[in-house]
């Protein structure tokens, strides 16, 4: 809920600042007072009639409007709320965010607020891979401004690829999260996720089912409830969710040293299914098929992430929770598997394939601590998710 809260919801000028309609009826159904204000390129995609009426307040556009300015001066506005929202953030307005020019009522907002700041870029392919546009994410992300998306899809100039402007429930959970006031407001948790691929040759790899459905969830849950999350991601098939930091790999070696850069957290949650081996001969060009024989490929053990940081001493998050995918003796297995890693808990499941939990949307888990095995009964990977996340936040109260 965003009881009360106030929102200065910025809307730019592109294409999807239709959307912004949407995003203003959303938040107030929330229970959030939106105060919105319209550039002057918004105002050829959307009317300022149509914003003040759903906002159910005078929509500020200008920078020198003498009745706002004698009611209340735009210094004043930038900091009268909880948090400001730019949607859609164009490229210009990026740019001039990052440059801190002020030379409009949007850009005189932005450089003049005290406030939390969460962008929701749209733009076109091109210009959000631009270089420009890249210097000026990083610019703004080291300033301390959130983004929530883009996102990949086709687009209204008929380009396909990242720039389009996150689904609006996206961001409202953005929004949800950066004010929320939840049990792990402030804390940083890390979260593993998905599968690992090993390299064979530059075409072939090695991989597993893993969706990275759980992990996602565990992120989501623990960012509703507050957390800093931190989500390392193997290549997974479900989308990593808004409003986390967002860390992409590829092999497991890479996941280990995301993880080692994201320390230290106070909670780390290792949902990924990382593979045990990589193909230390693998080749840079792509095997041929040869009268020679087969090839012969040669394993080296990977890094165990989760043992690594269970194990660590100095430094080590005050919670540690590791998944274990088994096919039988599921409790015996698993309770092994938490003494031998080091970690607090492990989330142990049945993955064989009769039980459809592998890439399905369900799941069924033991819960086991020092406390002994706790039987979950078979429900959603998203209610698995926010029970556990609560348990965590419980645990780290204490
Ligand atoms: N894990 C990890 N790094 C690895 C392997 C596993 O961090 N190289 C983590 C997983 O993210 C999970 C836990 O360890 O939280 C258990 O993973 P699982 O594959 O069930 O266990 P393994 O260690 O691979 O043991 P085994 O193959 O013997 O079942």
């Amino acid at each position: 809920m965003l009881a009360d809260k106030r929102i200065l919801l910025i809307i730019g000028g592109g294409i999807a600042a239709y959307k912004a309609l949407d995003l203003i009826r959303r938040l107030q159904d929330r229970g959030a007072h939106v105060i919105p204000v319209l550039t002057r390129a918004g105002e050829q995609f959307v009317t300022p009639l149509s914003v003040s009426a759903l906002a159910g307040t005078a929509v500020h556009r200008d920078l020198f409007d003498l009745t706002s300015e004698a009611e209340m001066g735009h210094i004043q506005l930038s900091r009268s709320a909880d948090l400001v929202v730019v949607v859609p953030a164009t490229a210009d307005l990026m740019g001039k965010m990052a440059q801190g020019l002020a030379n409009d009522l949007a850009s005189t907002l932005l450089l003049a607020t005290d406030t939390p700041v969460l962008v929701a870029p749209a733009m076109n392919v091109r210009m959000w891979q631009h270089p420009a546009t890249r210097r000026n994410v990083e610019t703004l992300t080291a300033d301390g401004v959130s983004f929530v998306g883009p996102t990949e899809g086709r687009m209204a100039c008929g380009e396909f690829g990242p720039g389009r402007l996150a689904e609006v429930e996206d961001i409202v959970a953005a929004i949800s999260a950066k004010l929320s006031e939840g049990p792990l407001l402030g804390k940083r948790i890390l979260v593993t996720s998905g599968p690992t691929h090993e390299p064979i040759d530059p075409v072939r790899y090695i991989a597993n089912r893993s969706s990275g459905a759980q992990g996602a969830a565990m992120a989501r849950a623990l960012r509703d409830l507050g957390a800093e999350v931190v989500f390392i991601t193997g290549p997974a098939s479900v989308r990593p969710p808004e409003g986390v930091q967002v860390v992409m790999v590829e092999t497991a070696a890479q996941m280990s040293q995301a993880v080692e850069a994201a320390l230290p957290v106070v909670a780390g949650v290792f949902a990924a299914a990382v593979s045990d081996w990589r193909v230390v001969n693998a080749s840079d060009r792509k095997l041929k098929k040869s009268k020679d024989g087969l090839p012969v490929m040669q394993f080296a053990e990977n890094p165990d992430i989760l043992k690594r940081v269970s194990q660590m001493g100095k430094g080590r998050p005050q919670l540690v929770v590791g998944f274990a995918a088994e096919t039988n003796d599921v409790i015996e297995n698993a309770t092994a598997k938490r003494l031998r890693k080091g970690c607090d808990w492990i989330v142990a499941n049945d993955v064989s394939p009769a039980t459809g939990i592998m890439g399905g949307s369900e799941n069924a888990v033991v819960l086991i601590s020092d406390q002994g095995a706790e039987v979950w009964p078979r429900m959603s990977k998203d209610s698995v998710a926010r029970q556990l996340a609560e348990r965590m936040a419980a645990a780290l109260a204490q």
